[in-house]
């Protein structure tokens, strides 16, 4: 049994505390939540645990779920499973139960799992992992399952959940082994995906297909462009897509492989470049680094993104809130940043970075030496050049051999909102409620941690033109996990892995997912 304890404070902790407590008194102490909900509270939320209508448990002998992606849209939950889809209606945001309505199987076909086995995989691992899910139109959910490790993509009803014509290949749309992680998108009906193409896991790209334009990838095997990336999130903004991810860094001469966090864009229409630079890949992709810091005399980095929320508007301005950790072989610390979405395009009009040679350090490109028009810029019909595929050679050189920009895209305040150091477990999940209180017009901000306990926060955003974020208050801290329902007795602790936290504003809930269950918690307990 788990009995709750804060591990015992260890040198590089103290360390990091002296480093905190030394920053201009910003991070002195974590005072504890304002209150703490009684442990049997949670028996009163609403599970879901795979059953069907009217009854609590699944049927005798079913196996557990084994959750990948959930999507909400509107009332309804879509629950991408392992070799099954489900659809869940949130309504009443009063029951005391979730259950499904339509259920579907879509096992991988036996010669898939054969192939699959012979490679030399599990036979847990020969299944079908669903690992897209999204809305496609009003009518249509687009899904891709990894299939044995054959990654197969189809239309899906949203009422029915039937397919809907034809298999198309997953390949660069979902990883094949379902523990990778990938992102998806869907923007003006092309599909942007974030994952890797190949058996082996070597080749990651960022892909569009589908839609109207040209089938597009980032340059393959190119270590400037990608160094092992984890890719955490996407958004649209403006005329482009924004890509968080983090990867090695390859711009630090050290010995050490250090991950920093990222954030890449590309441009909705790009076509690609010339038959002979760039052809089927993006003329458009550059990369910058996240700034998540604390500051001080010896300046914090927290370089591990874990997650990102979607664009919100605070004060007036388009923001994403990201969590950060700390390294896991260093002290556990996750922090809190705030990023302008006008500050993250602002450094892709900055400076770029270059390495001269392999032995040289990276240096800024001096302005004079960078072509005209602007490389990564978006080709436009009544611009110099109307499509991407008639820049000169020479832009799409430099685009292909300088994706990393030379500056940090700053947090806003140039500080973390939020600064935990002493939690029991690693936070790696936000969501964030921009229209909170009894007026509306408060901002909460909930953290979750990997074992799903979940920390709410009140931040006063400062609609200042700095845009720093004033003290910020620790409401309460509550768990989402449910022992009782959503883990086998004995089971192993692995299903108590928080995949998702999701605001329902509409039921004043939050949605945790795990691998076995989904909760539907109340954001407040009073
Ligand atoms: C979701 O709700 C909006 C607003 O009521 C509606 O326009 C939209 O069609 C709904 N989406 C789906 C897929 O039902
Ligand atoms: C999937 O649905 C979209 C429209 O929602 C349609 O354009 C496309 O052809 C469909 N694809 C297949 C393979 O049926
Ligand atoms: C799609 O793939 C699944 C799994 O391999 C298979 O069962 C189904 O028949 C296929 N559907 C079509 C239309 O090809
Ligand atoms: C782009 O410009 C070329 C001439 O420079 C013209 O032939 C072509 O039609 C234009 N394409 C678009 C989409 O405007
Ligand atoms: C990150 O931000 C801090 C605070 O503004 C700054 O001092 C530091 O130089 C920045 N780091 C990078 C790599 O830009
Ligand atoms: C929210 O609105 C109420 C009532 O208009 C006001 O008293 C309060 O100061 C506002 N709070 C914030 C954080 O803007
Ligand atoms: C907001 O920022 C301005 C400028 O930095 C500062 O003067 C003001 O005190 C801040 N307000 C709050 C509530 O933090």
């Amino acid at each position: 049994m788990r009995t709750p304890r804060v591990p015992p404070p260890r040198p590089a902790l103290l360390l990091l505390l002296l480093l905190l407590g030394g920053a201009h008194g910003l991070f002195p102490e974590e005072p504890p939540p304002l209150s703490v909900a009684p442990r049997d509270y949670l028996s009163h939320y609403p599970v879901f645990v795979g059953s069907g209508p009217g009854r609590l448990t699944p049927t005798e002998g079913a196996e557990d779920l084994n959750i990948q992606r959930v999507l909400r849209v509107n009332r309804t939950l879509f629950i991408g499973d392992r070799d099954n889809l489900y659809r869940v209606e949130l309504e009443p945001p009063t029951s005391t139960e979730l259950w499904y309505q339509r259920k579907l199987t879509w096992r991988s076909n036996p010669s898939d799992i054969n192939v699959c086995r012979m490679k030399g995989k599990q036979e847990g691992e020969c299944r079908n992992f669903v690992k897209v899910l999204l809305l496609r139109d009003e009518a249509t959910l687009f899904v891709c399952g990894s299939n044995a490790f054959n990654p197969l993509c189809a239309n899906y009803s949203i009422d029915t959940l039937q397919p809907l014509g034809d298999n198309i290949s997953g390949m660069a749309r979902c990883p094949y082994d379902p523990k990778h992680a990938n992102v998806a998108l869907f923007s003006e009906g092309m599909l942007f995906t974030a994952t890797v193409t190949d058996f082996l896991a070597i080749d990651a790209v960022i892909y569009r297909s589908l839609g109207d334009r040209p089938t597009l990838r980032t340059v393959k095997h190119d270590s400037k462009w990608f160094k092992e990336p984890y890719f955490v999130h996407a958004v649209e903004w403006g005329s482009h897509i924004y890509f968080f991810f983090r990867e090695i860094a390859m711009e630090f001469n050290y010995l050490e492989k250090v991950v920093v966090s990222r954030v890449a864009r590309v441009c909705k229409n790009d076509v690609g470049g010339s038959p002979r630079v760039l052809e089927k890949q993006w003329t458009s992709f550059l990369k910058a680094r996240l700034n998540c810091s604390v500051p001080g005399d010896s300046h914090f980095y927290f370089n591990v993104m874990q997650a990102v929320t979607g664009v919100v508007s605070l004060g007036g301005r388009p923001i994403v809130l990201a969590i950060f950790s700390t390294p896991s072989n260093s002290i556990p610390g996750s922090a809190v940043c705030a990023f302008d979405m006008t500050q993250v395009a602002a450094v892709f009009e900055g400076r770029f970075r270059e390495q001269k040679s392999p032995e040289s350090i990276w240096t800024p490109v001096p302005e004079d030496q960078v072509p005209r028009p602007r490389p990564g810029c978006c080709a436009a019909p009544g611009m110099q050049y109307n499509a991407s595929s008639a820049f000169p050679d020479e832009i799409l050189n430099f685009v292909k051999t300088h994706p990393l920009m030379d500056e940090a895209v700053p947090s806003l305040g140039h500080a973390p909102w939020i600064v935990r150091t002493l939690t029991r477990h690693q936070l790696t999940r936000v969501a964030v409620d921009v229209g909170a209180g009894p007026w509306g017009n408060q901002t909460v901000v909930f953290l979750g941690s990997e074992a799903g306990t979940i920390l709410k926060f009140l931040v006063w955003p400062n609609a200042s033109a700095l845009g720093t974020s004033g003290p910020s208050v620790f409401l309460e801290e509550f768990e989402t996990y449910r022992p009782d329902r959503c883990g086998r007795p004995g089971g192993s602790e692995t299903g108590q892995r928080l995949l998702s936290l999701e605001l329902d504003v509409a039921s004043g809930g939050l949605l945790a997912a795990f691998p076995h269950c989904v909760v539907r918690v109340p954001v407040a307990r009073c």
